[in-house]
Parts: C-alpha cells; structure tokens; sequence
C-alpha cells in the first residue's frame, strides 16, 4: 500500500497516544522509512515533543477549513526522514466550525489523500486527541488503520470495548470501509506490579495476535524526554522504552510491509 495511515486513538487522554506517535515515528524513520507524523492534537504535546515551535498558522487548522492545501504545512522535523505536521491551539475551534459542512466527516481524508498522491511517503502517522471529537472522527475517516493505545490498567477491557465499538461504526456504517485495527499496542506496563501482567493476559486472551508483541514499559526516561524536544532515541537510546518503541517500528515493519525510501 502506498504511504498506509495509521491513527493512534483511544477516546482516553493519558494513555501514551502522544507518547508512542512520536517514538513509533521516530523508530521508523531511523530505519530509513519517510515518516510525517501529524499532530492532530490542539494540546499539540507532539509538535513540542520533538521539539517543534508552536506557530500561529501551521496546523492543520486552514487546510482543513478550506484555505490552502496540508502539503504545504509539512515540515522537516530535523531529523532524517522524519517530517511533520505541527499542533497549535487554532485545531480547537474545528469542533465548532466543521460540522457546519456536510461533508466534514471527510475533510481530512481529502487533503490527506492529496499529500499521498504528491509524496510518496512510507507511513503516516495521526497523533489524536483524546475523546470522540470531530478531529478524531476525521483522522478515522482518513486512516487504512487504527492503532490502539491502550494502558494496563484496571478496566482497560472497557475502553477498549468502547474504541473497537467505534470503529466498527465507522468501518459498517459507510464512513471508512477500509478501517482495519492495525493492532493494540499495550502501554505503560509495569513489572512491578501483577495488575499489569493480568490486564496483558487479558487483552491477548481476547485479542490474540492482534496485540502488538511490543509492549511499552513504564519508563520515566518516556516521561522526561519531550520536556527536552527529544524522542527517546536521542534522548536515552539504551533504556527499556527505547527498546520497546524500536521493537514496535520492527514489527510495524514486517506486520505492514513498510519500505525504506529511494536511496537507503
Ligand atoms: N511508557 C510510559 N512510561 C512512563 N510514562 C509514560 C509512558 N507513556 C506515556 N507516559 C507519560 O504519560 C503521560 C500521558 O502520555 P501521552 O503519551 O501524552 O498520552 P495521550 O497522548 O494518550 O494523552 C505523559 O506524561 C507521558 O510522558
Ligand atoms: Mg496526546
């Protein structure tokens, strides 16, 4: 598939969506693959993640409300083949502006399916905000497949429930008739405790191998590196998260059949 989308969802804020759009993407442009990660988050935590200035004008906000294309808003994150589509606080007011439109379920999948056929990206990655917002529901509307963050927590069956329910609307209900789960990449994990291990069992004993083998540590190196525009990669190549978020762009590489640009 040329340049697939994948959107990371859950409807839950907290649950290291943010987290693992960056590194994932970051992982992934280290192997060489042409990754835009597009911050779709008016909090915009991606954009300052990898430490990107938070500019008046950037976002996905015009293009979205019909001013101008989402091409010209890529940026070079400053990193080998890592582009992206910065955040800032203007993507807000899409929740009362788009649903004026009939068709403002698809605004997104239009401009984006307009940067697929410019750019030959190898993946593309929509960070989403929390809850079922219009912009969630767009990234949806655009993705091949949702990714689901999901945290090992008590009740994480729930909210799972609750995000897989949504996209069988989606898929069903004529919106997005291509939307696959990608896979449910589990977060947070911590060895310490025997809640974690439990929830994990769980979920595969449900979900089988659509669990992502890759789960992603409790690290406090995750924690403290977007407070220096860092992915982890660079901000502590050697700790558990890092391993995990480079064993994740691996699988996503196999699962997806991802290929490294022209060149590599
Ligand atoms: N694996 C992890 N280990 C430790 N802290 C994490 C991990 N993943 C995320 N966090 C932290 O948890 C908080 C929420 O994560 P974030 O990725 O922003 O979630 P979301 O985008 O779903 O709201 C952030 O402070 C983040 O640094
Ligand atoms: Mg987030």
């Amino acid at each position: 598939m040329e340049s697939p989308v994948f959107a990371i969802a859950n409807q839950k804020g907290g649950v290291g969506k943010t987290t693992s759009a960056v590194n994932l993407s970051a992982g992934l442009a280290a192997n060489g693959i042409d990754t835009l990660l597009i911050d779709l988050d008016p909090q915009a935590n991606a954009t300052s993640g990898l430490g990107l200035e938070k500019e008046e004008g950037t976002s996905a906000y015009g293009p979205l409300m019909g001013e101008g294309t989402l091409s010209e808003k890529i940026v070079e994150s400053g990193r080998e083949h890592l582009f992206a589509i910065r955040s800032e606080r203007d993507l807000v007011a899409t929740e009362v502006e788009l649903p004026r439109d009939e068709d403002y379920l698809f605004r997104l999948k239009g401009l984006i399916d307009a940067v697929r056929e410019e750019y030959g990206f190898g993946a593309i990655i929509l960070d989403c905000p929390p809850s079922s917002t219009v912009l969630s529901l767009n990234a949806l509307a655009a993705a091949d497949y949702l990714v689901v963050a999901l945290q090992c927590e008590y009740l994480a069956m729930e909210g799972l429930g609750e995000i897989l329910s949504m996209q069988k609307q989606i898929k069903e209900g004529g919106v997005n008739s291509n939307l696959e789960v990608a896979g449910i990449l589990m977060t947070m994990f911590d060895i310490r405790t025997n809640l974690s291990n439990q929830v994990v069992s769980e979920v595969r004993s449900h979900f089988g191998d659509q669990v992502f083998s890759s789960v992603i540590p409790r690290n406090i190196r995750l924690t403290e590196a977007p407070s220096f525009g860092q992915t982890i990669f660079e901000y502590e190549k050697s700790s558990s998260g890092a391993l995990a978020y480079e064993k994740l762009a691996q699988e996503f590489i196999s699962r997806f059949g991802l290929k490294p640009s022209k060149g590599e």
